[in-house]
Order: structure tokens, then sequence, then C-alpha cells
């Protein structure tokens, strides 16, 4: 259980879910893992019991969506470690609202955080991924970026748009030593598609459309980020991979 052994992991959005799972999975594989959210009770809950476990761990308040919370986190690291090994972009928002309904504001929050967020941790953490040599930026896009879903549309164009940015920042940062790979999950079970999961029949239909008839977990999703954020996926940069139980795959 080393494979991120004395690594330095920022991950966005950790305080719940896919981050949440993503950060225990990388301290007890080793690494000192930056659990930062907007949420910072939450990342302080989340970092002693992995303290508490004899593993390495960081909180701190960031919300994504502005500038200087992400400044501040890039200066704490630098002053702290002077490198970043592993950067895993997964905060992210859900408006859901039929399109034709969605104001102004609520496409403004979701491309905030979404992409905007994304893009400031990408390029902030630049300096200190490059000073790492053998860096691995890990972005979370999803399924709905490439597929279709009713009042999933605003999100779909987030999430395609990152599905963009990791195939071009693949290109530009490689020079550096710097992977960036991405993750399209499907249907996870989190505080994100709690609501929805609840209704029965959209849940039923959703399942009938996945071959391993079930949902995922964020544990199945962590071990995937594990994978590229290990030197396990030394030569793939530019890729992404589908956590969807093959709901891309079906028909
Ligand atoms: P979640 O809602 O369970 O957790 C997201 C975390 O991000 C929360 O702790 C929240 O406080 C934090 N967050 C929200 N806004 C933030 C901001 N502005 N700055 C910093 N932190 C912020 O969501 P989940 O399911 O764990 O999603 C994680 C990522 O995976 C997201 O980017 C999501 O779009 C993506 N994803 C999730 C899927 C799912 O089925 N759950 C499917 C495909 C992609």
């Amino acid at each position: 259980m080393s494979r991120l052994k004395d690594k330095i992991a920022l991950i966005t959005g950790s305080a719940a879910g896919i981050g949440l799972a993503t950060a225990d999975l990388f301290a007890a594989e080793g690494a000192h893992v930056y659990i930062t959210d907007v949420d910072g009770e939450g990342t302080e809950k989340a970092a002693a019991e992995l303290l508490a476990k004899g593993l390495k761990a960081s909180a701190m308040a960031v919300d994504v969506s502005r500038g200087q919370d992400v400044t501040a986190l890039m200066r704490t690291i630098e002053q702290q470690h002077g490198r970043l090994d592993v950067v895993v972009n997964n905060a992210g928002i859900n408006v859901r609202t039929d399109f034709r309904n969605m104001t102004d504001a609520d496409w403004v929050r979701l491309r905030e955080v979404n992409l905007d967020g994304i893009i400031r941790i990408a390029r902030d953490a630049f300096p200190l991924m490059k000073a790492s040599g053998r860096a691995s930026l890990v972005n979370l896009a999803s399924i709905m970026g490439h597929r279709g879903m009713r009042t999933l549309a605003a999100y779909g164009a987030t999430k395609g748009a990152i599905s963009a940015l990791t195939r071009g920042l693949a290109v530009e940062y490689a020079p550096f030593g710097i992977r960036v790979n991405a993750l399209a999950p499907g249907f996870i079970e989190t505080a994100l598609t709690e609501r929805v999961l609840r209704i029965e029949a959209f849940s039923k239909a959703l399942l009938e459309q996945t071959p391993l008839r079930r949902f995922g977990t964020g544990e199945d999703v962590a071990r995937a980020v594990l994978f590229f954020a290990s030197d396990e996926s030394a030569f793939i940069t530019g890729a992404e991979l589908a956590v969807d139980g093959g709901m891309q795959a079906a028909l």
C-alpha cells in the first residue's frame, strides 16, 4: 500500500463524495494529502480522521471559484513542500434545471465552479507540478460530457470542456514532466446524485442502461484516480477513462 509513498497531493472538493474517497485512498497509499473544500469544517474533520490513523494530511478551506483562495492555497503548499506531485481537480457542482428555465445566475455559478475553478487550479498549480518533475494532474469530467440527458445540458457542457482541456494540457504540460488525464464517471452515489437516484423510476431506468447493473461508489472512482496519479500510468497522458459500469459502451 505505498503507490504514492512520499507524494504531495492536492484534491479539491475533498470534504465529501468522490474527493473524500480519493483523499482516504491516497493517504493510505502513503501520500501527504491536502484536503481542500468550500466546506472548511468538513476538511478539518476529514484530515483529523486521517491524522488519527497516523496518515499524512492538511486541511484548508478553498473555494475554487475564488482566485484569492487558490492563490493562498498554492502559496501555503509552496512554503510547506515546494512541490505538488499529484493534483486532482475534483470540485464540481450541478444546477439541475430544464435548460430553457436556467437563469444567468445558475449558469454563471456552474461555470465558475466546474470550469473556471478547474482551469484556475490547472494553471496556478503549474509551477509546483513543474517543481515535482514527475507530476500527474487528474480532472473529473463526466459521462455527461459525451452523452445527453434532460436537465444536464449545461452541466454536460462544462464537463465536455474539461475533456477538451485535458487533451490540450496533456500536450502543453508534457515537456515539463506533467501528465494530464481525465475520468468520466457515470452515476456515482454521492450527495451530487442523491436526490435524483431516490426517484425510483429514474433509478431503475438508469440501472437498465448500466451493463454492470449498479451505481458506482466514491471508492470505485478513487481507484481509477489512483491509477492516473501513480507511476502505474507513467506512459499515459491525454487519456480519459470511463468509470461507469459500462454505461457509455452500451447502446
Ligand atoms: P459531491 O457533491 O458529493 O462532492 C463535491 C464536493 O465539492 C463537496 O464536498 C463540495 O462541498 C465541494 N465543492 C463544491 N463547490 C466547491 C467549490 N466552489 N470549491 C471547492 N469545493 C467545492 O460530488 P461528487 O459526486 O463527489 O463529485 C465530484 C466530482 O465528480 C464533480 O466534479 C462531479 O461533477 C464529478 N462527477 C460526479 C458524478 C456522480 O455521479 N456523482 C458523475 C460524473 C462526474
